[in-house]
This record gives structure tokens, sequence and C-alpha cells, in this order.
């Protein structure tokens, strides 16, 4: 027996990655999950970056400022003055390894241990294990699967504001509805951190992927200069870069820069060729590329809302249609749909082929919550979009008789 800290014990398994055991034993039997558990997009990144990786590649490679190299937060500031039309300071950005450094950089920071940040659930599940290691309390209030996932009205929130209350975080747009959030929402919570001298945290990791011609909302566009204000990005989804860990934090506040430097500082630094590719993309990427982005994604979700309204409705799956990022909830008839992603993995196949589901109940903080819901990544082609629909309803069909 070894000594396990409380921290770690409590601190859940992904969600997104627990039933990853089972997908390994289904390839090695010859059963091969489409992958629709996991965010990992299955485009290619750009091949400026790849361009990059190579002018990077030198037999000396040395430590980033812990900051993160100033070419690149300049390259980040003006690729953001590009596509979102504002101004930022390169010096409020700080690199950090992934977007999950970052969020876990501001509870360190921005909280003591027992302090609170107010959540809304469903949200990221990564949010819950951020909080066990720091020591953060999540409040989580809840939004509705039936009404869309909406906002809780501000009194609502309100109520759940104590003396704890350091921060309110929002994902925008939503990991896992993919709701998105427009700029009134969010100026309504940034009032009531206003009124309570609170952080708004802005997680915006899939802010330019949003659908229908929506207008992106980001917090850079009416709040870059607030200290309240911090906005959490990261090149892996927008760019297909998720294994090059590049995140960054834009923190107009100087005391709340400082602080997160000097945790930065003992991590030393992100990584430094993945920096210098990304910058060199950032400088050559062609405009529009988002554009195409989008279209991919919207493709895709369509896609899989017709297959799902067309066999998966019958079937008794349910679902809401996402405006931004790229995942759906789905409700399901089963009761434990954690039973049924993992039948999907270990009981059932169909002509060498099966799903691989997120069980939502980790997106929520709540307990009881999402125990019938899965989430759905639309990070693969459409004909197998439509073909993973297929095998869905029918292992529904096999799990339920
Ligand atoms: C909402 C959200 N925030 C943060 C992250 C972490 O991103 P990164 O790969 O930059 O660490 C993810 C990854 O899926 C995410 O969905």
């Amino acid at each position: 027996m070894v000594f396990l800290s409380e921290r770690s014990r409590n601190t859940p398994p992904s969600p997104i990655r627990r039933l990853s055991r089972f997908a390994r034993e289904a390839k090695a039997r010859g059963v091969l999950p489409y992958a629709l558990n996991i965010g990992q997009p299955d485009l290619e990144c750009p091949a400026s970056f790849q361009e990059g990786v190579l002018q990077a590649a030198s037999r000396h490679i040395e430590y980033a400022p812990s900051e993160g190299f100033l070419s690149f937060r300049e390259a980040w500031a003006e690729w953001c003055e590009r596509e979102l039309a504002v101004s930022t300071d390169p010096d409020h950005y700080l690199v950090t390894v992934g977007a999950s450094e970052g969020l876990v950089f501001l509870f360190t920071t921005c909280c003591d241990p027992g302090d609170e940040i107010i959540i809304f659930d469903p949200t990221y599940a990564n949010y819950m294990g951020f909080a066990e290691q720091t020591g953060v309390r999540l409040v989580s209030l809840s939004s509705r699967f039936e009404d869309g996932f909406q906002l809780p009205e501000p009194e609502t929130i309100r109520k759940h504001i104590t003396s704890r209350t350091r921060a309110i975080l929002l994902c925008n747009p939503n990991n896992p509805t993919g709701v998105l959030y427009g700029e009134e929402e969010v100026q309504r919570l940034l009032d009531l951190c206003h009124r309570y001298g609170l952080y708004l945290l802005l997680d915006e990791t899939y802010r330019e992927i949003v659908y229908d011609q929506q207008p992106i909302t980001s917090a850079l566009k009416f709040a870059t200069e607030d200290p309240h204000v911090v906005v959490v990005d990261s090149l892996s989804k927008r760019f297909s870069l998720c294994g090059a860990r590049i995140g960054t934090l834009h923190v107009p506040s100087p005391e709340l820069r400082e602080k997160i430097l000097s945790l930065a500082q003992a991590r030393l630094a992100a990584p430094t060729l993945e920096q210098q590719a990304a910058e060199h993309m950032l400088r050559t990427l062609p405009p529009g590329s988002l554009e195409a982005l989008r279209g991919c994604y919207q493709a895709r979700r369509d896609c899989l809302l017709t297959a799902l309204q067309e066999k998966g409705s019958a079937a008794g799956i349910s679902c809401c249609s996402p405006s931004g990022a790229f995942y759906l909830l789905a409700k399901l008839p089963v009761e434990n749909a954690e039973e049924f992603a993992r039948f999907l993995l270990t009981d059932y196949q169909h002509e060498g082929r099966t799903v691989f589901l997120s069980p939502a109940k980790g997106f929520y903080s709540i307990p009881g919550s999402g125990e019938d819901e899965v989430r759905i990544a639309f990070v693969l082609q459409e004909d197998s979009l439509r073909h993973a629909v297929e095998i869905l309803v029918e292992g529904l069909s096999a799990y339920r008789s």
C-alpha cells in the first residue's frame, strides 16, 4: 500500500478517456470504434505549422521565456486583431501549456483552498479535476437540456455568491452542449462580477467555431482592459493542434499577471518549437481559413443532426442542436448511458465496427445529472458520422433486448 493524497483520490478520471481501455481492447479484437468520444479533430493542421516546425528545428532547443516568446505573443495579438477586429496588448498574454495549464494557473491564483468558483452544469469535465487539484470548490448551477441549456437568471446566480466566491467561469461556446452565449449574456455575468468584485473567467477554446453565420462572442471585444476578466484560449481545436500544447491567457490585470508569471516561472516554459512553429503559422495563414473550418464542422453538425433525426428519434434519441464548438449532448432511452457506452465497446460490433461515446454524467457536477446522456464529438467525416449513428441505433436495440 502506498499513501495517496486526498486531492489525488478526489480527482475524478476524465469521462472522455475513462473507457479508452475498452476501446483499445476492442481494437485488439479487430473491432474498430468510431472515436466520437474525444474532441480530437481529424483535420490536418495548417501546412504552415508543419513548415514552421521544419524552420524552427535546431540542435539547441532552449527554454522559451516563462511568459512565452514575445514574437509569438505579437503574432497572436495580430491574428486576434485580424479575426476579431480587436486591439490587444501582446504583453497582456501569457503562453501556457494548452488552455489546461492556464486554467490550473487561474484556479491557483484567483482562489485560496476552500474558495468557490461558480460554473454552469454541464460543463467541461476537466474543470472538476482542476478544482480538486487546487482545493477550489465548484458551485454548479444547472442549465437544463429541456430549455436548450440557457444560463440561469442573474438573480439565481446572485443567490449562490458567498463570501468565498472568487469567480464565475463560463465556457463559450460550451463543451459539451455546443451552446453559444451572446455578448448580452456574457455582459450580464460581467455586471454581477463587477458588483461583487469577482473575476469572470472565459474559456474561449472554441471561440471561432460557430455556426449559421452567428457572430463570434469574445470578451476581447468589449472587456479588453477589464482587470476582472481573463480570457483562456488554446490553439488545440481551431488549428487542429491538440498535441502542440499551446494556449494563452489574456490577463489585463498587472497584479494577477505577475502572480501567474510566478507560477509559470516555476514550471519554466511552454514548448519552444511549437511556439516558433505556431508563430510562423499565425503570420502566414491565408485569409478565410477559419471560414473553411466553420463550413466543415457545420456540414458535419448538419449531417449528424439529420442522421439522428432520421434514424435516432424513432429509437428514442433526442438532442439539442449545437450553435458552436463540435459537440452535442444526446439523451438516450437507457437508464445508464455509461453502461451502454461500455457495452458498445465490450459486447457489440457491426461488421467489425462500433462507436466510442463519452458518457455525459462526467460533465455534470450535480450528482444524478446526465445519467441517460452521452456527448458526441463530430470530429469525423460525414460518411463516418452517418455510419456511426446507424451503429449506435442498432447497438441501442441490441442493448435493450
Ligand atoms: C472547454 C475546453 N477548455 C480547455 C480544454 C483544454 O484545451 P488544451 O488542449 O488547450 O489544453 C478543452 C479541451 O478539450 C476544452 O474542451
